[in-house]
């Protein structure tokens, strides 16, 4: 390809303009003459969702089969940065196998709600877990000269009526909670793409908000690859393409090709913005179509690591009396209750389905494993819709009641989780509720695993059964993962990516769950997931991080010292049990002093790491200033204060084994000061304080009741401006002078060098 300037002169403005939107539902726009190849992109978020034809939404049907891996919660479970990596790498070269030039995914928005219809996709609440996970899946996709597509950006976090929705959301928060992730994998994998989404942010539509594609993402964190519409989320054209969308899909969309050529002609639009998003486009066209090193022959067992990816997500969540793992030794027989034993969810619907090339199936998995060891017998368990049906209940029960141990299989039902409309409850069908508690009343020995995409309540069973695994959506390999675990082949190792509240209510955005008229607002503001948790002091069933393995871990050793600006966080950990296994270790971190709203803690650091029995491993963390600092709206900007901090080290969210506090020097931070400046402002900086002293001096020679600076008169004037203090008590002295002159002297005077 020509160099893009040359290019760009070469090219009419009709072309240009043109080049602005796809060619049809997956492909950009080539021009032979001036040798610029067409690209074609494909969803996904867990897999490859490759039409038959580029002419096809294909959301319903069946598509190019391609490997399906965990689901995005699910993987976010694992939270383990290689792994995401290598699929990363994987998805690449199946990519290039498949001739996929762009893939859209991963999707990385929060988890405002445990009801959003595509929290499947999206890895976390946490915006550090999906920030690391996401970059880490990007650099991987990416070092194949396979491009990424960060989605969906921003604030979509509901599916209800969410084209014709505005997210309301305070800036601290925008940035804080529901843009960091995407900020992260911007600085740490620069993806060639970023899909904006359908809904409102404040008002505008995310496919032209100046505020969030051009203000923050291009001019703050200086992104320069190309933004990419949500298929549709183009409204206005020429607003949108003047805030920095760039390729408006699926295309033609010749309306808009004529539209942004008339803009220019009528001067509404300058000729440069149409250069810069086409130039944008064909950056990313040499970027992938220019020659890569010789591709190699795929040596990858792309279902193989599926398998092992499932075997990194899946939670378990209860394990009393070491329930699991099951010994086929000790077993002869064992009731598998539960249709998703031999018909698995392995993913949930809409743009990220995939067509598996195969799926295993935890029921024949089970059999590999115990062989004829084990009687394995087998009940549905539930009907196909959500009646209750007491018979089949009643069977499940014997069935139960004949054996040594039961394992249920339970889950949301397939048409709950998708794209398009949210959950409307996170608690299992009432039958399934019923058929557990049936169980466990003549079968003490029982394990439940569900499947879900997102939180489930478990409230009205949890305490009846003592084991729970919680198996998320796991893709094609789920059901191998599921029997190692259960048969103790494999040790769980995955961590909750999300928390799962006692019940629906629990949940901080329960108030405002969809909104109304077009406006939902984000009130709970910083406080989603555990954040919130911690703050109101209330137990979820199983906390953010929460997952148990069948070995034990000790931490020790936690030492934390600031130095050249960085904090370096070591302490280690050791393998107590008698078995291999995995640990997700977790920093979080707390301020101890900001004057604003901080939570109680949040995460700043993670790793998995694996330790034989008695194996010891020192952990190493290295933050940054960024990792203690807030957005500060007055400034704006991200502000980290001098202060003692709290540093939080363990297995969860709510199992911190560790802590320590460490005084971090950030310097002083800028200090202005305006009319209505309080009392404690005026005396948190010596300068300043003393010309507010003097100030008090001389206002006390000409008045009765004097003021002192003491600890009595700050306890009840500090928050109050000083001009009031002054107008309160100077009233005899200001007579040729207002509390404004006074006021606008002292800040003079501390502005003076
Ligand atoms: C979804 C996107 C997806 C696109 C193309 C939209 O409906 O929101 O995530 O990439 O369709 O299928």
């Amino acid at each position: 390809m020509k160099p893009t300037k040359e290019l760009l002169a070469a090219m009419t403005l009709e072309e240009k303009a043109a080049i602005c939107a796809g060619l049809n539902m997956w492909m950009t726009k080539g021009f032979e003459h001036h040798g610029i190849p067409a690209l074609q992109m494909y969803d996904g978020t867990n897999g490859i969702r490759k039409t038959n034809s580029n002419e096809e939404m294909g959301i319903t049907g069946e598509n190019i089969p391609a490997t399906c891996y965990p689901t995005g919660s699910a993987i976010g479970s694992s939270w383990d940065t290689d792994l995401l990596h290598e699929i990363g790498v994987a998805l690449g070269i199946e990519g290039r196998e498949m001739e996929v030039d762009l893939l859209l995914g991963p999707g990385i928005n929060m988890k405002r709600t445990p009801l959003g219809g595509r929290n499947f996709e999206y890895y976390s609440e946490d915006p550090c877990l999906s920030g690391e996970l996401g970059a880490a899946f990007i650099n991987g996709l990416q070092s194949q000269g396979v491009g990424g597509s960060v989605k969906h950006f921003a604030c979509n976090n509901q599916e209800f009526e969410k084209i014709v929705t505005s997210s309301e959301v305070d800036e601290r928060t925008l940035r804080e909670i529901y843009l960091s992730a995407f900020e992260r994998i911007v600085r740490k994998a620069n993806p060639w793409t970023i899909m904006c989404s359908y809904n409102l942010l404040n008002g505008s539509y995310t496919s032209e908000n100046e505020h969030l594609l051009n203000d923050i993402l291009r001019e703050e964190w200086g992104y320069d690859g190309v933004v990419i519409s949500d298929w549709t989320a183009v409204n206005d054209r020429i607003r949108g393409l003047a805030a920095g969308l760039d390729l408006e899909m699926p295309g033609p969309a010749f309306y808009n090709t004529k539209a942004i050529v008339k803009a220019v002609q009528e001067g509404k639009l300058d000729e440069a913005v149409v250069d810069k998003s086409a130039g944008r486009i064909l950056e990313l066209v040499r970027k992938i179509t220019e020659p890569k090193a010789e591709a190699v022959e795929s040596t990858i067992d792309y279902h193989e690591l599926a398998r092992r990816a499932a075997a990194e997500s899946i939670v378990l969540l209860k394990n009393d009396n070491r329930i699991l793992p099951l010994d086929s030794e000790k077993i002869s027989k064992m009731a598998v209750i539960g249709k998703f034993a031999k018909q698995p969810r392995i993913q949930g619907a809409g743009s990220a389905k995939v067509t598996p090339t195969r799926v295993d199936i935890p029921w024949d998995e089970m059999k590999n494993i115990v062989g004829d060891k084990v009687d394995m017998v087998y009940a549905d368990g539930y009907p196909k819709d959500d009646r209750i049906d007491e018979q089949m209940i009643e069977e499940s029960a014997a069935l139960a009641a004949s054996a040594d141990v039961a394992v249920l299989f339970v889950g949301q039902p397939e048409y709950v989780e998708s794209e398009m409309h949210d959950l409307e409850t996170i608690e299992l069908p009432l039958h399934q509720q019923k058929l557990i508690k049936a169980v466990t009343e003549v079968q003490p020995h029982c394990i439940v695993v569900t499947s879900s995409g997102s939180a489930l309540a478990m409230h009205s069973w949890v305490q009846y059964v003592p084991g729970v695994l919680h198996s998320w959506l796991t893709g094609q390999g789920s059901g191998r993962a599921m029997a190692e675990i259960l048969f103790g082949r494999v040790n769980p190792s995955g961590k909750l990516s999300e928390t799962f509240p006692v019940k629906l209510s629990d949940n901080p955005s329960h108030m405002r769950i969809r909104g109304e008229n077009g406006k939902l607002y984000y009130r709970e503001g910083l406080f989603i997931g555990y954040r919130y948790y911690d703050r109101k002091e209330l137990a979820p069933q199983f906390p953010f991080g929460h997952g148990l393995s069948y070995t034990t871990f000790a931490y020790t050793d936690l030492k934390a010292v600031q130095q050249d600006g960085n904090v370096n966080v070591t302490f280690t950990v050791e393998n107590t049990g008698t078995i291999f296994g995995k640990e997700v270790v977790q920093l979080y971190v707390h301020d101890e002093e900001c004057k604003w709203n901080r939570p109680e803690k949040e995460l700043k650091a993670f790793a998995k790491i694996t330790l034989a029995p008695g194996e010891k491993q020192q952990v190493s963390f290295v933050l940054e200033e960024r990792d203690f600092a807030y957005y500060n709206t007055k400034y704006n900007k991200w502000v980290a204060e001098t202060g003692y901090f709290q540093i939080a080290v363990g297995s969860s969210s709510r199992d911190i084994r560790l802590r320590e506090r460490v005084y971090c020097d950030f310097g002083q931070e800028p200090v202005s000061f305006h009319k209505f400046s309080l009392v404690n402002d005026w005396i948190s900086e010596p300068k300043a304080r003393l010309i507010f002293e003097n100030c008090l001096a001389e206002m006390n020679k000409h008045v009765t009741e004097q003021v002192v600076l003491d600890d009595v008169f700050i306890g009840f004037w500090g928050d109050f401006p000083a001009i009031k203090v002054i107008q309160m008590f100077g009233q005899t002295w200001l007579v040729d002078r207002s509390p404004d002159d006074v006021i606008e002297e002292m800040i003079a005077e501390f502005e003076q060098k």
